[in-house]
């Protein structure tokens, strides 16, 4: 006991941000607390801006829970704009009510308004976030999400000394948007930027000792890489799920993925920069963001840490090797339970796309606007959510026919393509599945506007296991053969690659109404998104919560 004590201590210890949580409930007693989204004044880059958070601390407070936990979190919006909350990661069994995303399963929390969400744990085990799912607020709404083992239950690996959250995140100065932005770890762009050296995020460690990093990518447009100079990384978990260690010298992670990875403080006593940059075909912002790993004890320090060698910016190579290695821990106490055979398969083909615009008046190519869309369908956010219309069958708010396949059979991979594949169908598209059935997802990167890039595809309610990973189009004869259906990490978002292919696989047996959307904040507003509902199962326990009590009004 004391020792459980202890270790929770140290994790708590660890967590270098204000606002820390700790809960020890029973089932029936669920522990509230109480959140405010406001702004606060943050000083960054020379400047002094308002932004929006959660209790004023950005990144916003962590939350921790021990496996299968609840928590309600009531949120009360004392900001200007609407705002919703989610818990990226968390399934919610049965609770759609709770998962958050504006106009799909809530209506939004309007200024003044509150609302109480219930967090409900299943399997979950690691690092989670959680972020606003309303706008572009989730660029400083953001906040850690940490599932501890169950009480008297250890890591699947050898006990860390410290667990320290590192939250990738990014702030921007008001100027221009393009150059003025900068990446951040816990809230700090780090010595590369001006005005930041005083405030760099420094991780102070003891020689010898193994850390746990639980590394949060809350980037709203660009995948990172991110290495620390001179140390390995051990790579144990994925999106709140234990995998077989990976040991590299980097890592790749999309926005909305979680790692927990360990470091082991084996080198000279010395300062050691972290640093993360993008990794895109599209560098919207090439700047590293830094901050610095400290032997604790005597020593003379450098002038300049050693700087890690990061991979370049169009590296896919990196990408892929390290994407591959990810293989579920696959053992007694954490199974692979991936369905072997598949009730219903999707082939959704993913595409920057361009819609007309009067007098070609807009920004985008040839004075279009940029949209994005699945299987040619451009997502379009209804004005009642998704959630309440389909609970309560009200008409028109949504259709039931997002399509299994591409409306068109193309060289989806290809460059140049046919003017006439541009424009995308709007619409508000659903796809229905039964409860309980097995589910497979292609999906299809595509280099429609010569726009190919790699794409964070996220799933609500569920977390799948990515079986299959490729380059060009996907051929369903030849592909499925190289399926890793024995091992597959059970993750909540895939990058699917460059002009390739993501295979997954999951059982939908959350009845619910779950959005399922790229995680780059760009895409996903230009309607690269769609909405998954699972229908109730036959009895009690395989359907719905009901609403709960008060539910906010459109
Ligand atoms: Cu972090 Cu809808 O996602
Ligand atoms: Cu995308």
């Amino acid at each position: 006991m004391e020792s459980k004590k202890k270790s929770l201590l140290l994790e708590l210890q660890g967590f270098l941000l204000l606002n820390v949580l700790m809960l020890c409930m029973a089932r029936k007693h669920i522990t509230t607390v109480d959140w405010v989204v406001k702004e606060a004044s943050y000083t960054r880059l020379c400047s002094t801006k308002k932004i929006l958070t959660v209790n004023g601390l950005f990144p916003g407070p962590a939350i921790y829970m021990r496996r299968g936990d609840r928590l309600k979190v009531n949120v009360r919006n004392a900001g200007e704009y609407n705002v919703t909350i989610h818990w990226h990661g968390v399934k919610q069994p049965r609770n759609p009510w709770s998962d958050g995303p504006n106009y799909v399963t809530q209506c939004p929390i309007k200024p003044g308004a509150n609302f109480t969400y219930e967090i409900v744990l299943s399997n979950e085990e690691g690092t989670l976030w959680w972020h606003a799912h309303s706008d572009w607020s989730r660029a400083t709404v953001h906040g850690p999400l940490i599932v501890l083992p169950k009480l008297g239950k250890g890591f699947p690996f050898a006990k860390p000394h410290k667990a320290v959250p590192i939250v990738l995140g990014r702030c921007e100065n008001g100027g221009e948007p393009n150059k003025s932005d900068a990446f951040t770890i816990n809230g700090q762009p780090g010595d590369l930027y001006n005005c930041s050296k005083e405030g760099t995020f420094k991780m102070v460690v003891d020689y010898g000792k193994t850390y746990l990093l639980r590394i949060i990518n809350s980037i709203m447009n660009e995948e990172m890489f991110f290495m620390v100079a001179n140390h390995n990384l051990t790579v144990v978990g994925t999106d709140g799920a234990y995998i077989k260690p990976i040991t590299t010298s980097y890592i790749m992670i999309t926005p909305g993925q979680t790692m927990d990875v360990l470091i082991t403080a084996n080198q000279s006593p010395s300062h050691y920069y972290m640093a993360s940059r993008a990794s895109a075909e599209l560098v919207y912002d090439n700047t590293t963001t830094t901050a610095i790993l400290q032997y604790s004890g005597n020593y003379t320090a450098p002038s300049t840490p050693s700087f890690p060698n990061l991979p370049n910016f169009t590296d896919t190579d990196s990408v892929t090797n390290f994407t591959r290695r990810l293989k579920a821990l696959a053992t007694k106490d954490y199974p692979v339970d991936v369905p072997q055979s598949v009730d219903t398969r999707l082939y959704i083909t993913i595409s920057v796309n361009t819609l007309p615009c009067a007098n070609n008046s807009c920004d985008g190519p040839n004075g279009t606007r940029l949209s994005a869309s699945l299987n040619n369908i451009s997502f379009v956010e209804p004005s009642i959510d998704v959630l309440q219309a389909y609970y309560r069958s009200i008409q028109h708010v949504y259709e039931s026919d997002f399509p299994n396949e591409p409306p068109y059979y193309f060289n989806f991979t290809g460059d140049n393509l046919a003017n006439t594949l541009l424009t995308p169908e709007q619409g508000t598209k659903v796809k229905v599945l039964d409860y309980n059935s097995t589910v497979e997802i292609v999906f299809q990167g595509t280099n429609v506007l010569n726009g190919a890039e790699n794409h964070p595809m996220h799933l609500h309610g569920h977390s799948f296991y990515l079986v299959g990973y490729g380059f060009g189009n996907f051929n369903n004869e030849t592909d499925p053969k190289s399926y890793n259906l024995v091992d597959p990490p059970e993750v909540n978002t895939i990058g699917v690659p460059t002009k390739g292919w993501a295979a997954i696989r999951f059982r939908a047996d959350n009845p619910g109404v779950w959005f399922m959307h790229c995680h780059l904040e760009r895409h996903a507003s230009w309607g690269m998104d769609t909405v998954l509902i699972v229908k109730n199962g036959r009895t009690l326990s395989t359907s719905m919560r009901r609403p709960p009590r008060q539910l906010n009004p459109c």
